[in-house]
């Protein structure tokens, strides 16, 4: 359901995603991991179609998004990392506005956005303004609005930050369950945990390119032996990668 071939984007000189080639199937959970800087927002970014690649290809459900960006943008929901949501809707208005942006009205999509709401505590909320809503709110609603249209694909950019145990919780529950119905997440995150625990593969990014892709067996395989845990297998695979960061941060 999605395709990269060679992705790759530059910055001036700078090379933040190099030849990046990744397939993830229809029904998977995938995570994409890597510390800061890595690259994991660029590449979302132009997988939603928002950043034009420098070079190098994107295909979503078989369409190519630089030959048909419309086709393909309507296969796909986008949760980014800093969204932008408008103050003076309210909750139950925003998902109407998104679900119409993707060509859809009526009962289903009222239906689900009541659905979403009370998933996410925020039922009580339907009729304030998003200006009222607090920053973990927010985030529930713009996770929702990702939904509301029932995208093929959805690519989410470090969706737990910010969110309170059951939120997150049910965020899982969620992602599991709509993959488990056949669509198809993509997420990034920088928390092994949360890359561990929920998804089916990962792919780890480290500057700019893929160190390691498979299930968690597979990365094991491809770490030394005597690794088992995420962590371990990153640190094994991106070298002193963290812990050059973490270096840096003591420094500062
Ligand atoms: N608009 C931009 N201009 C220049 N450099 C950028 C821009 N956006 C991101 N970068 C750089 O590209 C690299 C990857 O960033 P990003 O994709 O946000 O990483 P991640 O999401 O993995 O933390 C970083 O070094 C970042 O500083
Ligand atoms: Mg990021």
């Amino acid at each position: 359901m999605i395709e990269l071939r060679s992705l790759t984007k530059r910055y001036g000189s700078f090379t933040a995603v190099n030849a990046v080639d990744l397939d993830v199937p229809r029904g998977e959970l995938f995570g994409f991991l890597g510390p800061n800087g890595a690259g994991k927002t660029t590449t979302l970014r132009m997988i939603a179609g928002i950043l034009r690649p420098s070079s190098g290809s994107i295909r979503i459900a078989n369409i190519d998004i630089a030959a048909d960006p419309v086709a393909a943008k309507q296969k796909l929901g986008f949760i980014p990392d800093r969204p932008f949501i408008y103050e003076k809707l309210t909750g139950v208005e925003f998902l109407r506005f998104v679900a119409g942006l993707y060509g859809q009205s009526g009962d289903e999509v009222e239906r689900r956005g009541r659905e979403l709401l009370a998933l996410f505590d925020l039922e009580e909320w339907r009729d304030e303004l998003v200006e009222s809503y607090s920053h973990g709110m927010r985030q529930k609603l713009i996770i929702s609005s990702a939904f509301v249209h029932k995208p093929e694909v959805i690519v989410v950019d470090e969706p737990m930050v910010g969110l309170d145990p059951k939120a997150a919780r049910t965020l899982k529950d969620l992602f599991r369950e709509y993959t488990r119905r056949g669509h198809t997440i993509m997420m990034s995150t920088h928390t092994l945990e949360v890359a561990q625990t929920l998804c089916d593969r990962i792919a780890i990014i480290q500057r700019g390119v893929i160190r390691a892709c498979g299930t968690m067996d597979d990365l094991r395989a491809s770490a030394e032996s005597g690794v088992s845990g995420l962590e371990d297998i990153f640190l094994r695979l991106t070298g002193e990668g963290l812990a050059r960061e973490l270096v840096e941060v003591l420094n500062a």
